[in-house]
């Protein structure tokens, strides 16, 4: 990339939670590789995980505009930072992050050091009180939504759903169509809404949050999306009807990927918040080809005792090899069960393996990995469909319930089990992931890879929108 002038200087604030942070961290890094200086405000929770995980410091080090500045999230340190708890933290960044943000973007981001006044804000979009402050003080900013295209669009549209009758949900209409969401007609139940505006009542504070938070992105100076135009093309149209300036500049992870991997640095960047048990590459390396589906439910996905039970039988049962990522705090403990995964999993003892948390991109690249579990979160579909790995889905919550429509509807790279949680569903969905329709999936994944490829190579659609981004950064910055 080439070095223009060094004026800009970008300040990114993300969203304080795992996939929000690791992707707005990599645009972090593809900026500094481009010369602009840049300062991240991480939560300071997330900071100190984020410097005793990982290599961080000594990473970033090599870019002489980087740096981290941080923020309180509002909540004290033991406080949980779960799924179900998520509302807990929009309350604390408001009640706190917001008035030192604000405080920060008056001084532009000048404190001790010599460094250039902030010329740009890129901001997460779910926290609009920044946008109302960059126009406040008069810095153009740019919205960065960590979620899909379909997902942003669900969101805008909910208005539109309500107007329309089909929110909120009545009774038993979950497997009905929904007809006012533009693009997605024919397809889409209201089952596969985001689960935050997938409610049957129109106080829900999720709702309120996700509709109002949406709505404001075009009072942004441009959007951000982590996706591919051959990906995602029809709803980015509907969505440049309401926010043209939207650079998607995905799967923004195997940017750096390719860009670094042309300089004599490591293109393994780690940021995770939890520390990363890299055996279960060892493990992996004596497993025959394609043979493994690997088990994730991302960073906030919280499930209960039976659930687990449920996955453990399915997996077994199902007869595959699978690696499995069973983080200490995603599953509650229930009184009068006191069998850990482990013990639980001892008819597989020779076909599975558990860590807290992978490096889930290495695990996903790993040629002994034929099939994803996962609870589609974006980024983990993003760097399995860069990986050519087909997913079963199992969404959680938030846009995790729309993505999984897409994958294995729209894009059909793979299954969708939402809303059950029984061993024989599993069973039955690895069997056929692994075994049944294992080529055709494999296939699938393959040509949806290539086409992401395409997209992160020179003169491809994501490569073409992160050079215009980074101008027109620039000219903000002259
Ligand atoms: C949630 C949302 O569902 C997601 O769509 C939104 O963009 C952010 O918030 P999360 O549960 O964190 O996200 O899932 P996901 O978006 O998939 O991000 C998880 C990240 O953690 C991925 O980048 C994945 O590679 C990483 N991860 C996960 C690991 O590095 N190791 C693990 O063991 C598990």
């Amino acid at each position: 990339m080439d070095q223009g002038p060094v004026s800009p200087h970008v300040l990114i604030f993300p969203f304080p939670a795992q996939g929000h942070v690791n992707s707005m961290l990599k645009l972090a890094e593809l900026l500094s590789v481009a010369g602009l200086h840049v300062t991240f405000l991480n939560s300071d929770y997330n900071q100190h995980r984020l410097l005793l995980h990982t290599d961080i410091q000594t990473r970033f080090s090599r870019y002489p505009g980087f740096r981290f500045q941080t923020i309180s999230d509002g909540l004290t340190t033991d406080h949980p930072r779960t799924g179900e708890r998520v509302m807990d933290l929009f309350e604390g960044l408001k009640a706190t992050a917001k008035p030192i943000f604000r405080e920060l973007m008056i001084s532009r981001g000048q404190g001790s050091d010599t460094r250039p006044p902030v010329s740009c804000i890129i901001a997460d979009g779910i926290m609009s009180f920044t946008i109302d402050i960059a126009n406040e003080v008069g810095i153009p900013i740019i919205s960065f939504r960590t979620i899909s295209a379909s997902s942003f669009w669900a969101y805008f549209s909910a208005l539109k759903l309500i107007e329309s009758g089909e929110l909120p949900l009545k009774g038993n209409d979950m497997d009905q169509l929904v007809t006012s969401i533009p693009g997605m007609e024919g397809f889409l139940r209201k089952r596969d809404l985001p689960s935050l505006i997938r409610v049957s009542n129109l106080d829900d504070e999720g709702l309120l949050l996700v509709m109002k938070e949406t709505q404001q992105t075009p009072r942004a100076h441009a959007l951000i999306l982590n996706t591919f135009e051959d990906l995602e093309g029809p709803i980015l149209d509907q969505i440049r009807n309401h926010c043209p300036k939207t650079y998607t500049i995905g799967p923004i992870h195997a940017h750096l990927e390719t860009r670094l991997a042309s300089e004599s640095t490591t293109s393994q960047s780690s940021n995770s918040l939890w520390q990363e048990d890299r055996s279960c590459i060892a493990w992996l390396d004596h497993q025959p080809s394609k043979s493994v589906i690997y088990v994730s439910f991302g960073s906030m996905a919280v499930i209960t005792r039976k659930q687990l039970i449920e996955f453990c039988y399915g997996l077994v049962n199902s007869g595959s090899r699978f690696l499995w990522v069973i983080r200490k705090d995603s599953h509650a403990e229930e009184d009068g069960e006191h069998q850990t995964p482990a013990e639980l999993l001892k008819g597989a003892k020779e076909r599975s393996y558990i860590v807290e948390w992978a490096p889930q991109e290495e695990v996903l690249a790993h040629p002994a990995v034929g099939g994803f579990l996962t609870h589609s979160g974006w980024n983990s579909t993003l760097e399995s469909i860069w990986a050519g790995v087909p997913m079963i889905c199992w969404p959680y919550f938030a846009d995790q319930q729309i993505n999984s429509r897409f994958v294995s509807h729209v894009w059909k790279l793979g299954s969708d089990m939402k809303d059950t949680c029984d061993r024989h569903i599993v069973e039955n969905m690895v069997r056929d992931l692994m075994e049944q329709r294992k080529d055709e999936l494999l296939k699938a994944a393959d040509m949806m890879a290539t086409r992401a490829r395409k997209s992160v190579s020179e003169g491809g659609s994501s490569y073409c929108n992160l050079s215009s981004l980074i101008e027109e950064i620039r000219l903000m910055g002259a």
